[in-house]
């Protein structure tokens, strides 16, 4: 079997170089965009009269009967073709001979995968965009199931303040929020058509790029053929938008697995996504979130494998780029994985209302409220927090609330406290005297819970 590039060979491949050079074991997946770019291909050729309208339609007719084929798995791949572009073109040759050799012309694999590659990411980018609103809505649902339920808000995992369940939910949504918004960005930059810069320099025949780029979907034409072989940076770009997304579910899945344990028993996850233990039999394991966390590590591998894949690559295509698809596939499928699973978890775990409740006024959640009542009275901000900062002490010793205070206590320590101090002791209370736009209290949490089920409606 002579190969597509072989004219000018003497010797046949060795095939260890075979099997060394080969991408078919990777790229086949692409063959659906590989099809769909030959056919765009092909209609040009023919509106510029490179090839007749015959060619066209026969050339087109073939390749979907490949697609059909390689979609029902029967058809043959070779180690010694290379590559989805390779095998397609001599499955079209081997069928319909010379109308198939033309299928090529003003084309050159290095264009032709670029433009595979951005169908690719392109259909991956939307695609993404509706799992990430499924987890969105799983979200905002939990927030009317959920519905007034006050949970302590954490930093440095120490108790601090209280906030509304949703509020926790909400903070979610906003982060895929932004990821959804940060793929559209990426998709701006993927949706540029490379087709039609052919091997580095364009080509001498008269192909109609416009054309193309407009049959595809592209948005606009890429302005430098030499750029065009050489640019990955929206593969590098993509794989950081997906590592932000596994960010944000390992960060989901962490806090997750925290609540699900004996200590804080804040979350019951559904038999169904947890696991057992082949030893303990009491056991119970959020498996399925650990390796949601977990598989963030490929995804974000992809992020520096990408980078330094490029670094230091001259102009223009270079047989690494090969590599590429390695680790955006490997980095899309991971994450691709998790957020399939994601929303039944969500929908399906159990808030532990009366295990959160029970503990609600430890950790004097209401301190800083207190604080801030102070400050309303006129206290000086950083004498309230002093004068709150002893009073927790006091109770701390004491083994008591601040709400178990009597006024008489509290108004030694400042007399500017009156009756009124009640209405923001207990957490509860803390809670319901958040007022700011975007805080945890409920005047501003109902309102974003109406806006999100708006703007995913
Ligand atoms: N399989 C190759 C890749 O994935 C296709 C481009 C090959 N181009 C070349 N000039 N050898 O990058």
């Amino acid at each position: 079997m002579t190969k597509a590039w072989g004219g000018r060979f003497n010797q046949a491949t060795d095939p260890r170089v075979e099997a060394f050079t080969e991408s078919i074991s990777f790229d086949k997946r692409l063959y659906g965009v590989d099809i769909r770019g030959s056919m765009a291909h092909a209609t040009m050729l023919a509106h510029a009269g490179l090839i007749s309208a015959d060619d066209r339609d026969h050339i087109c007719a073939h390749l979907d009967q490949i697609g059909e084929e390689i979609a029902a798995g029967q058809f043959v791949f070779r180690t010694d073709l290379e590559d989805i572009h390779m095998h397609i073109e001599n499955a079209l040759i081997t069928r319909i001979g010379d109308v198939g050799r033309k299928l090529h012309t003003g084309r050159s694999r290095n264009d032709q995968v670029a433009t595979d590659l951005k169908l690719y990411t392109r259909d991956a980018i939307d695609e993404l965009d509706k799992l990430l609103a499924a987890i969105q809505k799983a979200f905002v649902a939990r927030c009317d199931q959920d519905a007034d339920v006050v949970m302590p808000g954490y930093t440095h995992m120490q108790r601090a303040q209280p906030v509304l369940a949703a509020h926790y939910w909400l903070a979610y949504v906003e982060k895929f929020q932004r990821d959804r918004e940060r793929l559209a960005d990426c998709r701006k930059r993927v949706n540029v058509s490379p087709l039609g810069a052919a091997a580095l320099a364009g080509t001498t025949l008269p192909i109609e790029r416009d054309l193309t780029a407009k049959l595809l979907g592209f948005d606009s034409v890429a302005a430098n053929s030499l750029d065009v072989s050489s640019d990955r940076d929206f593969l590098v770009e993509f794989v950081f938008c997906l590592s932000l997304v596994a960010a944000h579910l390992s960060t989901w899945a962490e806090e997750w697995i925290i609540w699900f344990t004996t200590e804080f028993s804040f979350l019951r996850l559904p038999d169904a996504y947890t696991t057992g233990s082949s030893i303990m039999p009491q056991k119970r394991n959020p498996d399925v979130l650990e390796l949601i966390r977990g598989r963030t590590a490929r995804v974000m591998a992809a992020v520096p494998q990408l980078l330094i894949l490029i670094k230091s690559l001259p102009m223009a295509y270079n047989r690494d780029l090969q590599e590429d698809k390695l680790a955006m596939f490997t980095a899309y499928d991971a994450l691709h994985a998790s957020l399939e699973l994601a929303p039944s978890i969500i929908a399906g775990a159990e808030l532990q209302y009366e295990q959160i409740e029970s503990r609600l006024e430890d950790g004097f959640l209401d301190a800083t409220a207190l604080m801030e009542y102070m400050i309303k009275k006129g206290v000086p901000m950083r004498t309230g927090h002093e004068t709150v900062g002893r009073l927790v002490s006091h109770c701390e010793a004491r083994g008591c609330r601040l709400s178990d205070l009597p006024l008489e206590e509290l108004r030694e320590v400042c007399d500017l406290i009156e009756d009124d101090v009640r209405q923001v002791l207990g957490t509860r209370n803390a809670l319901l005297a958040l007022q700011s736009f975007g805080g945890g209290g409920p005047t501003s949490v109902k309102l974003r819970v109406a806006e999100w089920k708006q703007r995913l409606a």
